[in-house]
């Protein structure tokens, strides 16, 4: 395999709906920072979203709006190859070819898909229960070394070794084996309105979560209003859950040590807090959203710095597609 110079990171998200400060501390804040250690490859994964029925505008959408943060968070398509996934062919080619490789079994333990399919009980289609098998194949086509994954992917991503491993066991050494990679820093946000649970877009309650693209007052309300203790204790404790997390966000966006931040709100009370973490969320985001509107008023600017970044992957992809078939003993 070949040798390089700096470790490959796949990553891809997908755009079915409103990115939140959770995907953003979560995940797109540390793509960013990873690009400075390694060559990042990320993707908007489309093809992924049609799992789950979309409404064709609503759709369309939301696909230039994921397209327009990856850039207004600071990924700089120069030096990152960055696209959408359906503008390369080799996803779908690939993603068949390993199908072939998958069992039955396998796929129906992914808990996802249980999950999935309870909840879109009118629509368990074949793309759903062959989902990480295209996930798989979004990896494996660049050779990823590592890819960044929350715990919610990590069995996707356990999916994706044993598919290679399998499938170079038979063949010889074609795919490089991904292993996970857990960043340094990061934070799992939980809700405003509940903090036992992950912040998600798919709450009811509009101030269980912030947008990335919140405005100011709008972010300001929700943290103002978040679920805490009554203890007026600023530190991390079992069952503290809000407070934890106000400290978690708090410090994610600051660099700013666990510790460091206790010590500088001893003796504040919650009011003060929730304020300084409000603040800090919203001074973090203008930028954002202020690129955010640069890029979204240009789709054809957006369109080309996409396609650009398609033919990088495509370069790459196809290579890997003849290589899979060519081992399978496909002819030319
Ligand atoms: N399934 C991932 C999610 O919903 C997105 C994704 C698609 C992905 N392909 C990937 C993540 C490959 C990492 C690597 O979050």
């Amino acid at each position: 395999m070949e040798e390089r110079m700096k470790k490959r990171v796949f990553s891809a998200i997908q755009p079915s709906g409103m990115l939140t400060l959770g995907n953003y501390l979560g995940a797109l804040k540390n793509w960013k920072n990873m690009t400075e250690d390694f060559e990042c490859i990320y993707a908007v994964a489309d093809l992924h979203t049609i799992t789950v029925r979309q409404d064709p505008a609503a759709f369309r959408k939301q696909i230039y709006n994921t397209c327009a943060i990856l850039l207004a968070i600071g990924i700089d398509p120069e030096n990152v190859t960055l696209f959408k996934q359906s503008s390369v062919a080799g996803h779908s080619q690939l993603s068949w070819l390993l199908s072939c490789y998958t069992q039955f079994g396998e796929l129906s333990r992914m808990t996802q898909f249980k999950d999935k399919s309870l909840k879109h009980a009118d629509n368990v289609n074949l793309g759903l229960f062959a989902y990480p098998t295209l996930m798989a194949a979004d990896i494996l086509l660049y050779n990823a070394d590592l890819v960044p994954v929350g715990a919610d992917q990590k069995q996707h991503l356990e999916i994706t070794r044993d598919i290679a491993t399998r499938f170079n066991h038979i063949y010889g050494d074609v795919f490089t084996i991904p292993e996970p990679y857990i960043p340094k820093t990061g934070a799992r946000v939980m809700s405003l309105q509940d903090p036992t649970s992950k912040m998600s877009k798919s709450d009811e309650n509009v101030n269980a979560w912030v947008a990335i693209l919140d405005k100011p007052e709008d972010i300001m309300r929700k943290f103002k209003r978040a679920v805490t203790d009554s203890d007026n204790k600023i530190c991390v404790a079992e069952g503290k859950d809000g407070i934890n997390n106000l400290i978690g966000i708090y410090s994610a966006i600051t660099g700013k040590t666990t510790e460091q931040v206790v010590n500088e709100f001893e003796g504040k009370g919650y009011g003060d807090f929730k304020t300084a973490v409000g603040e800090a969320v919203v001074e973090e985001l203008r930028p954002i959203r202020e690129k955010f509107d640069l890029y979204i008023s240009d789709k054809k600017q957006l369109e080309d710095i996409y396609f650009k970044g398609a033919e990088k992957a495509d370069y790459i992809a196809r290579r890997t597609v003849s290589k899979v078939m060519k081992k399978i003993g496909f002819v030319r």
